[in-house]
């Protein structure tokens, strides 16, 4: 079909900026009524490991905010010292991994990991030495290992300083686990990432566990989702909406409310004005209730409008109800005990 009429001095993207924020939520709120039961999760525990003298690799989240150098925050940090300190004090040879931030070229200082080394040093007792390999395990790192006392931790250079790392490449995996005689998984932040240091690693470490801040967010999760104090309302933040469509499925199946926040509350939002001006304006010729759009779209808006929702992983329909977040807020809340 086609059609006339042309914005000629604004881009759509502007016109659905403007009915974007003139709906009257900036929240996304969602609701199925569907509930269903999910298996239990159960996981080898660090607890399970005998660690005494091992080389025990262990994936961290110290992906921690960072400007000109400092350490801004050091949350994360602090949440991995339970399953340091324990292995520490079983005598396990400590080796720390993890990524910082997004380097695309390859290594660059200001992802380097010697700066939460630094911090690590100052919360635990144990000797840490940091070891910067720009490919993260060589033999350096080896030499380093080697000479480790029982009790003694090294960090490992970011892991995205391989470009094998994000794409789950098996030399990589290799590399890390030819340091380890074990492997236990704590970066719960990364825990949704296939990458080497995360899933990669473990085909080819004999044992491996998850540690106990993985242990604490699966516990928390899984009776949050298993058992939840109804009516049970999640509530989901991010900018990517693609990585995250898995999840928000899977929520929609057991919660009785899903909040989208965040970065990606727009993208639903521009996903559902879009599938309304597409239902709406094509066949041409309508007026609509939008004040903004009173025309059918271009081929070339159409065009954009699609490519725009096959980039999202949107789907019409994936919005079940819609209404203002404070109606759909009060509701959902009455009566929970626990957020
Ligand atoms: C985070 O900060 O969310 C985690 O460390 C994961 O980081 P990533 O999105 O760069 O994989």
């Amino acid at each position: 079909m086609k059609c006339t009429n042309r914005i000629s001095e604004k881009s759509l993207n502007f016109r659905l900026y403007r009915i974007i924020y003139e709906f009257p939520f900036h929240d996304a709120v969602y609701r199925r009524k569907d509930v269903k039961q999910m298996a239990e999760l159960n996981k080898v525990s660090v607890d399970d490991l005998k660690v005494t003298g091992k080389r025990v690799l262990v994936r961290v989240d110290f992906n921690v905010p960072m400007k000109d150098g400092v350490i801004t925050n050091d949350n994360r940090i602090q949440a991995a010292l339970p399953t340091i300190n324990k292995l520490v004090s079983e005598g396990a040879k400590v080796i720390l991994c993890s990524h910082l931030g997004k380097p695309k070229n390859g290594p660059e200082e200001k992802f380097s990991l010697k700066a939460a080394a630094a911090r690590l040093a100052e919360l635990v007792s144990a000797k840490v030495t940091f070891v910067p390999s720009d490919v993260v395990v060589d033999d350096t790192v080896r030499t380093a290992v080697d000479k480790m006392q029982n009790g003694e931790i090294v960090v490992l250079e970011n892991t995205r300083f391989r470009k094998e790392e994000t794409k789950n490449i098996e030399s990589f995996s290799k590399d890390l686990a030819s340091i380890a005689d074990a492997f236990v998984m704590d970066a719960f932040g990364s825990a949704h990432r296939a990458h080497c240091s995360t899933v990669g690693v473990t085909e080819f470490v004999k044992e491996t566990a998850v540690g106990y801040l993985m242990q604490k967010e699966i516990k928390f999760l899984g009776n949050a989702v298993e058992n939840p104090v109804r009516p049970f309302v999640a509530i989901l933040g991010g900018a990517k909406v693609a990585d995250k469509l898995n999840v928000i499925s899977n929520l929609l199946e057991k919660c009785d409310t899903l909040i989208i926040g965040g970065g990606m509350a727009y993208t639903f939002l521009k996903a559902q004005v879009l599938f309304s001006l597409m239902r709406q304006y094509v066949p041409c010729g309508r007026a609509g209730e939008y004040p903004e759009i009173d025309r059918p779209l271009s081929d070339e808006e159409y065009d954009e409008a699609e490519q725009y929702l096959f980039d999202s992983g949107i789907e019409d329909g994936f919005v079940q109800e819609k209404g203002s977040a404070s109606d759909a807020f009060i509701p959902a809340f009455d009566g929970t005990g626990v957020v």
